[in-house]
């Protein structure tokens, strides 16, 4: 996010515009943190995870009355067009706002779970992902010394991007994952296929989800029916949302960032910047909230094959 604050900032600069960062977001906006923004004010912050004008979850910006607050603080520093990076709820409240503020609002997709419809990949995604990667390769050695069974539970929020992909990156035997899970009983199907026929020990990423019960629900199971496995637990957690961000993300956020003020200077609203084919696009809030992003299923078959 960092490295989209810097673009935002300077393309801004740039292109003579004023900027004012606001600082924890909507939350931000009702309490009035928001200053001046230069650009020295972004220098150094490229290589740095998380987001220097840090972040917050705000129930009050759902409001009538924190939305209004929200609307005269903007006033009052001479706000006229926004620019916004976050998730499903920052477009979500990004698009409610518009709705009743006419305000120009462009989103940038920040979020390590890659499930926003329009865009190919989100800001954060390729960092988690190789956060992951590291860490189950440093678990693989206990697997293997031990022959045991790891589950290791990834981030993603009821979606499967980090899971199945990090599944195929880090070469795990299986990935489970809520839009498969729902199909069928994953668990099942990976013991039939004989997952441990020709290996002793194993790595299956399992997605947070309450569909797919996550790593500890999946353990339970397997300690209960499957009592032959030495079955070991990993939950990466909040690892998985810090740390230097990759050369990918710096450059994704960069050129999103660009974007989005070029979209600004061109009139253009209540978009989301997205990324297709390796071109920047401009996707409608409505879309990239409500649609429901899907999962190549061929990747499913692609990390099977080269698993056994
Ligand atoms: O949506 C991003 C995400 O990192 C999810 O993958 C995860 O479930 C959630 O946020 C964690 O949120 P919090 O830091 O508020 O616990």
């Amino acid at each position: 996010m960092n490295a989209a604050i810097r673009a935002v900032t300077r393309a801004a600069i740039a292109n003579g515009m004023k900027v004012k960062g606001i600082y924890r977001g909507y939350k931000g906006m009702i309490t009035d943190e928001i200053t001046d923004f230069e650009t020295h004010n972004v220098s150094n912050i490229v290589q740095r995870g998380g987001t220097i004008l840090k972040t917050a979850r705000s129930e009050q910006f759902k409001t009538p009355e924190g939305m209004k607050q929200a609307y005269d603080n903007m006033m009052k520093h001479g706000i006229d067009a926004l620019v916004v990076i976050g998730g499903d709820g920052t477009l979500t409240g990004a698009r409610s706002f518009a709705q009743k503020y006419n305000i120009p609002i462009v989103g940038l997709p920040g979020t390590i779970d890659n499930d926003l419809y329009g865009t190919d990949t989100t800001i954060g995604y390729d960092t988690a992902l190789n956060t992951i990667l590291e860490c189950v390769d440093k678990i693989r050695d206990t697997a293997s010394s031990h022959d045991r069974l790891f589950f290791i539970e990834v981030m993603g929020r009821d979606a499967g991007f980090l899971a199945l992909n990090g599944a195929i990156a880090s070469g795990a035997e299986a990935a489970i994952i809520p839009e498969i899970s729902l199909q069928k009983d994953q668990l099942t199907e990976m013991i039939k296929a004989g997952f441990r026929n020709s290996k002793n020990s194993s790595i299956v990423l399992v997605a947070e989800s309450e569909v797919t019960g996550g790593a500890m629900g999946v353990a339970e199971r397997v300690k209960k029916e499957y009592p032959q496995f030495d079955v070991r637990v990993s939950i990466l957690g909040h690892l998985q949302r810090g740390g230097r961000p990759t050369a990918q993300d710096r450059i994704l956020a960069t050129r999103m960032g660009v974007a989005a003020i070029e979209a600004l200077m061109e009139d253009q609203r209540n978009v989301m910047t997205g990324i297709q084919n390796d071109k920047i696009v401009f996707v409608p809030f409505a879309q990239a909230i409500k649609k429901c992003k899907p999962l190549d299923p061929n990747l499913f078959q692609i990390m099977n094959l080269v698993s056994r």
